[in-house]
């Protein structure tokens, strides 16, 4: 369903780990279809981990305006020189190191270990939340923090041999189909297998 129907976004074109983590720290607050031309300015202007880790903050701002949450724009910023000073500029490539990044919570953590490097980690937002609630019936509240990893461990007992192809079919799904109002189940590829 995923490979028929994914939508056309530019990070999905990369698995520049730094791509992906701009991506996704736009994703946090922001729609898709607004992301998109703003991912596409930040990474022409800022190709690299050192670009913008080299950049001035007013730079930064620049390229992040209208976006809104600038918090967001300075975590970038501040992860960029961590990375320059911690790891030479090279993008880290393991948990233990990813998380320490500001900026990345387990979701953006899951996110960039799944997609970049195809990491057998979930990535549950408010998204796949929703989805998995109704598969399964799951019946926990959704905002209770500890909910989550009930939900973490739901992921793991699905996931495939692509984590990143997965992860990213869950949030196409419910952002397409599994929408939070009027969901369109009758075009859903689990229909049949949904509570
Ligand atoms: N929302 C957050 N991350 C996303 C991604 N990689 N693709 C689509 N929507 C997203």
């Amino acid at each position: 369903w995923y490979e028929k129907n994914k939508r056309d976004m530019p990070w999905r074109k990369t698995k520049d780990p730094y791509c992906i983590w701009v991506s996704e720290v736009m994703l946090q607050q922001t729609q898709v279809d607004t992301v998109i031309p703003y991912y596409n300015r930040f990474i022409m202007k800022f190709p690299t981990v050192k670009a913008l880790a080299e950049a001035s903050k007013e730079e930064v701002y620049k390229y992040w305006e209208g976006l809104g949450y600038y918090r967001r724009a300075d975590y970038l910023h501040k992860g960029a020189k961590m990375i320059i000073d911690q790891y030479d500029g090279v993008f880290p490539n393991s948990v233990n190191e990813i998380e320490k990044i500001p900026s990345i919570g387990s979701y953006t953590l899951g996110a960039i270990m799944s997609i970049a490097f195809n990491y057998p980690m979930p990535a549950v937002d408010g998204n796949v939340m929703r989805i998995l609630s109704r598969q399964f019936l799951i019946e926990e509240d959704i905002s209770k923090p500890k909910s989550k990893k009930t939900f973490e461990n739901k992921v793991m007992t699905l996931m495939g041999n692509n984590p990143s192809e997965f992860n990213q079919a869950l949030m196409e799904l419910g952002a397409l189909i599994c929408t939070p109002k009027n969901p369109k189940c009758m075009v859903c590829p689990i229909q049949e297998i949904c509570m």
